[in-house]
């Protein structure tokens, strides 16, 4: 069996068909969601406040990154792994931007990278595509900008939402093979997605969008606290893991575990 391709994407637009993707942080959960099927994983820094503690995306180190990915890319054999660049990795300019994909596709084995903003990170997507990396962009709601932007639906009102036209069709322009689309409202997302010829992958965008990607720890429920409106919650992980440790716990103290069929003679 060969990976999904970015070619295999953009022909799904053709067709019309939809496609899924979800965050991975590590090589089991990978496995898993490989053997489920799911064509496309994202290493997002998202991993920041999902697999390491971290308040914000705006810590994650390219090391990090770098971990992490070579775990997923380990841990799957069909799906596309996508990283993403984290925040300091590619703001500089793009021959900063172009070595740290560049590391990340050598030492992760990853076989795309992502990377936040259309105009503003034109000349980095530009650079990295043209070395032979693909690029996904993410416009939005970005992340990385958390302390300009907050956590808010973005492009509201027709000057925001003329700009995130142009920084989607700057990011297809530059190169980009698909574009991320996270808290947008559900009309403009569709507007984009029927203006540009690559694919759009909505979080929090509606329904119109060419592909949906979920926070993995979120969807299954594993993720604490008040998830917001856009997270559909497919499985309750975290009581499950709760009460498996809570009973393990109590066997342990009782004297229930472990029994005669657990031990060695
Ligand atoms: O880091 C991440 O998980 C992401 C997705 C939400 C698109 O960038
Ligand atoms: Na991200």
């Amino acid at each position: 069996t060969r990976r999904v391709t970015v070619r295999d994407l953009n022909l799904a637009k053709e067709r019309g068909e939809k496609w899924p993707m979800l965050t991975a942080y590590d090589a089991m959960t990978a496995s898993v969601f490989d053997e489920a099927g799911i064509p496309v994983m994202l290493v997002g820094d998202s991993m920041g406040n999902c697999h390491l503690g971290y308040e914000t995306t705006v810590p994650v180190t390219m090391d990090e990154m770098t971990l992490l990915s070579a775990a997923v890319v380990r841990g799957t054999s069909r799906a596309l792994i996508v990283g993403d660049l984290p925040f300091g990795s590619y703001q500089e300019g793009a021959v900063q931007a172009l070595r740290s994909a560049t590391r990340l596709v050598k030492e992760a084995g990853v076989g795309a990278v992502k990377l936040e903003g259309g105009e503003r990170s034109l000349r980095q997507t530009e650079l990295i595509v043209q070395s032979g990396i693909p690029v996904m962009s993410h416009l939005g709601l970005t992340p990385q900008s958390v302390n300009a932007m907050g956590y808010r639906v973005q492009g509201r009102g027709d000057e925001a939402a003329h700009q995130l036209l142009r920084d989607a069709k700057a990011a297809q322009d530059a190169g980009a093979f698909a574009v991320v689309l996270e808290l947008v409202p559900a009309e403009l997302a569709a507007e984009v997605t029927r203006s540009l010829q690559i694919p759009t992958v909505g979080i929090g965008a509606g329904s119109q969008c060419d592909a949906q990607v979920l926070v993995w720890t979120d969807m299954m429920g594993l993720t604490g606290g008040r998830m917001p409106k856009f997270v559909k919650q497919y499985a309750n992980l975290r009581k499950t893991m709760g009460d498996a440790a809570k009973a393990f716990a109590e066997d342990v103290v009782g004297g229930t575990f472990p029994l005669e069929e657990h031990a060695f003679h």
